[in-house]
């Protein structure tokens, strides 16, 4: 695991931001794996701007998003798929026939995950997968205890979750209980993964994810087995670890190929 600590969500985004930048003009023809929430949003304004100001072209790219509300169409400002058109798909050059959010509507859900499964096999797999982290150490809707070898399945959000992601909704009565969501063996098969944690919130997690053992009572453990994941902090969600001086010391002393733009 890599472990950058920059001093802000701010500087955290952008980092974020340039690295994905930086496969984007690599690789015009990546597949992304994309995540929802509050954590990434800077970092799509970020992409956005380069897009229009820089001329960072998306025409060639396809992307697949973590996870979606299971009940939630495309047209209710809460689903994912809507949060994606908002916030980044109608910012940009995408192809948006190119761009895969999981369907929490399907009528079979399970022929759904079945189905998301294999659309991203068909697009040769994943190059980058940016992750944000659940207050209880989830990613995508993995909720503690779920299998680290999971595919897209359909998973039951717990009370942590569904008080944390209860604000847009107005109340907590009024969220959906399930998400489809890739599964951790899924996101472990991304040739890359970019995990982006910012605030005291997110601390423990943050302690259990790098420090703790692999554990599926902390589903972000597995990136510990993952072998090209970075992991993006700032001061406070690194408070509580352990070993910051030395991710610190390894951060300034790398080589120039190892660099980060
Ligand atoms: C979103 C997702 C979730 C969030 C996590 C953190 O697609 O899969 O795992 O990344 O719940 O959410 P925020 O960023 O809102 O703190």
């Amino acid at each position: 695991m890599e472990i950058l600590i920059r001093e802000s969500q701010e500087a955290g985004c952008l980092l974020g931001a340039r690295i994905i930048a930086k496969l984007v003009r690599e690789k015009p023809a990546a597949v992304l794996g994309l995540a929802t929430g509050r954590t990434p949003l800077r970092l799509y304004q970020e992409l956005i701007r380069l897009h229009r100001e820089e001329g960072l072209d998306f025409s060639r790219i396809t992307t697949f998003n973590l996870d979606e509300y299971v009940g939630l169409p495309a047209t209710h400002p809460q689903s994912y798929r809507w949060f994606m058109d908002e916030h980044f798909f109608r910012h940009i050059n995408i192809d948006r026939r190119q761009t895969h959010v999981p369907d929490g509507t399907a009528a079979d859900l399970h022929a759904e995950c079945r189905a998301y499964e294999r659309k991203i096999a068909d697009a040769g797999g994943i190059d980058l997968q940016l992750l944000g982290l659940g207050r209880n150490g989830h990613i995508g809707f993995n909720e503690p205890t779920g299998s680290l070898r999971s595919r897209t399945w359909i998973k039951i959000l717990s009370e942590q979750t569904l008080r944390d992601n209860s604000e847009v909704f107005g109340s907590l009565e009024a969220m959906p209980r399930h998400a489809i969501t890739m599964g951790v063996g899924t996101i472990l098969d991304a040739r890359r993964c970019l995990l982006l944690a910012f605030g005291p919130a997110k601390a423990l997690a943050v302690v259990n994810m790098i420090e703790g053992p692999l554990a599926a009572m902390c589903p972000a453990s597995a990136l510990q087995m993952h072998p090209r994941a970075t992991v993006i902090l700032d001061e406070s969600s690194s408070a509580a670890l352990q070993y910051a001086d030395h991710y610190r010391w390894i951060d300034q002393h790398k080589l120039d190929w190892q660099k980060h733009p």
